[in-house]
Parts: C-alpha cells; sequence; structure tokens
C-alpha cells in the first residue's frame, strides 16, 4: 500500500493506494474509531463490495443506504433521502459517512457529508478508475439539477481515501478505458515522462496488470493532490485539470449524456484542445497526433462525429463554469 498526502493544512488526508484495502480492518478501525457509521453505496456496487467492508468494519453493524445506479440518480432527492437517514439514526457530528462507488456516489455522499450539520466526516472508497484518479481526491462534492450536471455542490475534503484497485476487476470495459482518458490528462497537463510510460504500457493497462494499473493510479493520484493542494478552491491551477473538459462537456451536452461515457467524451475534448493549442502555436507541432495515438491505443474515441456543428457545440459552451462575464475560457497547452 503506499499513501499520498493531500497537504492541506487542517484539511489534510491521506490517500492510500493497494491492493486489498476494503478488507483491511485495522485501517477502518483507524480511521473510524468508535464513530457511528452510514455507509452509502448503489445497487450495483453494494452487492459487490459491501459484505466484505462490513466484516472489515466489525462491530457497531453501520447503518447503509442503498441508492439506485446511475448518473440520473446524482439529485437532490436522493442527498436529502442520505440527510433524512442520518436524522433517523439520531447521528451526532461525530458521524462517518462512507461512499462506496464510483464518482456519482462518492459526489452525493460528499455533499450529503458536507451539509449535515454544517460539515461532518466523510471516507471515499472510489471504487471505477475514474473516481480513483480524479473524482475522489480534492473534496468537489454535489448533485445535478435538471438544467445542468453538478450545478449544486460544496467543497468539502473527505477524512481519508482508500483506493483499492482491486475492484477495478470487476469494471466494465467502458467504464475501465474511459478513466484511462483522465489518467492521459495528467501525462498531458503536467508530466512528459508520464505520458512515456503510458505509451510504454498500453498492453499492460489494456490487460490491467495490477502492477501496472496500481502505479498509474499512485502517479495520477500523485498529480491530482499537488493541484488540490495548491489550488484547493479552483482560484487557479486547479483550472487545467479541466483540459478538454470544456469541449468534452459540450459534446456530452449535445449528444444528452447517452453517446459517450465523460472519459471518452474528455478523450475528444482533449484532442481539440491539443489542436486548438497548435494551431495558436502555443505547443509544438505534432504533440495533438501524439497524443491521439496513445488515445486510440486505449480504445478511446478522437474524433468528434461529423453530425454534430460547430455552433451547437458553441451553445452548449455558454454555461461552462470556467467562463467568466459571459466570455469562454479554454485551458491549452504549452506543452506536455
Ligand atoms: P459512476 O459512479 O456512475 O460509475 C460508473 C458505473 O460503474 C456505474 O454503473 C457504477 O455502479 C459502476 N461501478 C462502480 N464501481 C464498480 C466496480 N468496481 N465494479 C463494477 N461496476 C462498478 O461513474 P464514474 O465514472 O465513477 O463517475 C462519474 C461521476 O463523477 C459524474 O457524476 C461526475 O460528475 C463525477 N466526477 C466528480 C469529480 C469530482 O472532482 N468530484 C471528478 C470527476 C467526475
Ligand atoms: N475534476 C477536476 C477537479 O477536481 O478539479
Amino acid at each position: 500500500m503506499r499513501t499520498i498526502n493531500v497537504a492541506l493544512e487542517n484539511r489534510a488526508y491521506p490517500v492510500m493506494v493497494g491492493s486489498g484495502l476494503i478488507g483491511r480492518g485495522e485501517l477502518w478501525q483507524r480511521y473510524l474509531a468508535r464513530r457511528p457509521v452510514l455507509l452509502v453505496t448503489n445497487d450495483k456496487v453494494g452487492p459487490l463490495y459491501l459484505d466484505q467492508l462490513m466484516a472489515a468494519i466489525g462491530s457497531g453493524s453501520p447503518e447503509t443506504i442503498i441508492l439506485p445506479d446511475g448518473e440520473a440518480e446524482k439529485t437532490l432527492a436522493n442527498w436529502i433521502n442520505i440527510l433524512h437517514r442520518l436524522v433517523e439514526m439520531k447521528a451526532g457530528r461525530d458521524v462517518c459517512l462512507v461512499a462506496l462507488g464510483g464518482g456519482v456516489v462518492g459526489d452525493i455522499c460528499g455533499f450529503a457529508a458536507a451539509a449535515y450539520m454544517r460539515g461532518v466526516r466523510y471516507i471515499q472508497v472510489p471504487t471505477t478508475l475514474l473516481a480513483q484518479v480524479d473524482a475522489s481526491v480534492g473534496g468537489k462534492t454535489g448533485v445535478n439539477l435538471p438544467s445542468g450536471k453538478n450545478l449544486v455542490g460544496a467543497f468539502h475534503q473527505p477524512s481519508a481515501v482508500f483506493a483499492d484497485i482491486d475492484t477495478l476487476k470487476t469494471l466494465d470495459e467502458r467504464e475501465y478505458l474511459a478513466g484511462m482518458a483522465e489518467v492521459v490528462k495528467y501525462g498531458a497537463i503536467r508530466d512528459a515522462a508520464f505520458l512515456t510510460f503510458l505509451e510504454n504500457h498500453t498492453t499492460a493497462l489494456l490487460a490491467r496488470d495490477p502492477l501496472a494499473v496500481c502505479s498509474v493510479v499512485e502517479q495520477s493520484i500523485v498529480h491530482k493532490a499537488e493541484v488540490v493542494a495548491r489550488d484547493e478552491l479552483e482560484t487557479g491551477v486547479r483550472a487545467s485539470l479541466n483540459f478538454g473538459h470544456s469541449f468534452a462537456h459540450a459534446i456530452e451536452t449535445v449528444t444528452a449524456y447517452e453517446r459517450y461515457l465523460h472519459g471518452e467524451a474528455v478523450a475528444i475534448g482533449m484532442m481539440m484542445a491539443a489542436t486548438l493549442s497548435e494551431q495558436r502555436k502555443l505547443c509544438q507541432p505534432g504533440f495533438t497526433t501524439r497524443l491521439g495515438g496513445l488515445l486510440k491505443r486505449l480504445q478511446l474515441p478522437v474524433t468528434i462525429p461529423p453530425e454534430i456543428t460547430a455552433d451547437e457545440l458553441l451553445g452548449a459552451m455558454r454555461l461552462d463554469k470556467k467562463n467568466v462575464s459571459g466570455r469562454r475560457r479554454l485551458v491549452l497547452l504549452a506543452a506536455p
């Protein structure tokens, strides 16, 4: 197991990465002590890992809430259900929530922890690649509104993150590969050596070789932790984590969130942002070709479907959270 610290002074916390973490009773005892616990999961992940987690937590049989699976469930209604359950439990400020699942469960559980009694502890147990390398670290929590994704939320850092790479074995192939897009993003925006590492290990990564997977999860979390520690509330450098995302969100919007997983849209969006960076002569010619080669080898899409028009995309980009006073802002690239 490797522990990466998110260095946020009095909100600092460890991200533990490794195999078999969910079942490590002594870790749970260390972080939960004798606190009351509410486990939040969904009806796909719960049947796979909840028993193991409850056995490791041991005495005190924690309360559980099992949400229906899916992005459509990241709602205010489900958030309120979690809050009601905490009230039914008569939970005090010493309660600890545990989010077992992908980014959907993590975001909604974290937002419940942010709001209950103005903020209680929670632990992230991310079970998708995307949640391990991105969503579980950094304290962005929230839910969707009918009018848009993640429109309501709060910054609220977890007390610990347990990234158990064994859980990735049961992940659908498409979900696993979509998570790889966010991994590639760290190479593109922060670490040329990591980009080369990814290029040299595509076969192992496609085969989900545990050593290769553990290494890329660790390296990605190191990047995420460094950025969050420098700019917790996204007033500056944290926006760089949105490389490719303005285009990606627009692609997801115009395709009604049905055609692409988020990571797939990010792969296309990064190619668009890289192309624009080259056209503006901000980065060396050839980088887009290199990036596309890696993404294609990871079986990710790299081109926007021709039926999506520029006007549709520009329209969808009007609501981007990075825009300032109605002007679009894009994260572009100077060098990998
Ligand atoms: P998800 O949570 O919907 O998980 C994807 C699918 O995989 C779901 O069907 C889920 O039930 C299933 N699943 C999860 N773990 C599994 C496992 N180990 N084995 C088998 N199936 C498993 O999606 P996601 O990609 O993890 O996260 C996307 C969400 O995260 C979005 O809502 C997005 O807005 C949010 N997000 C948040 C941040 C952040 O910083 N907070 C960052 C990126 C994304
Ligand atoms: N997922 C981008 C961020 O956490 O800032």
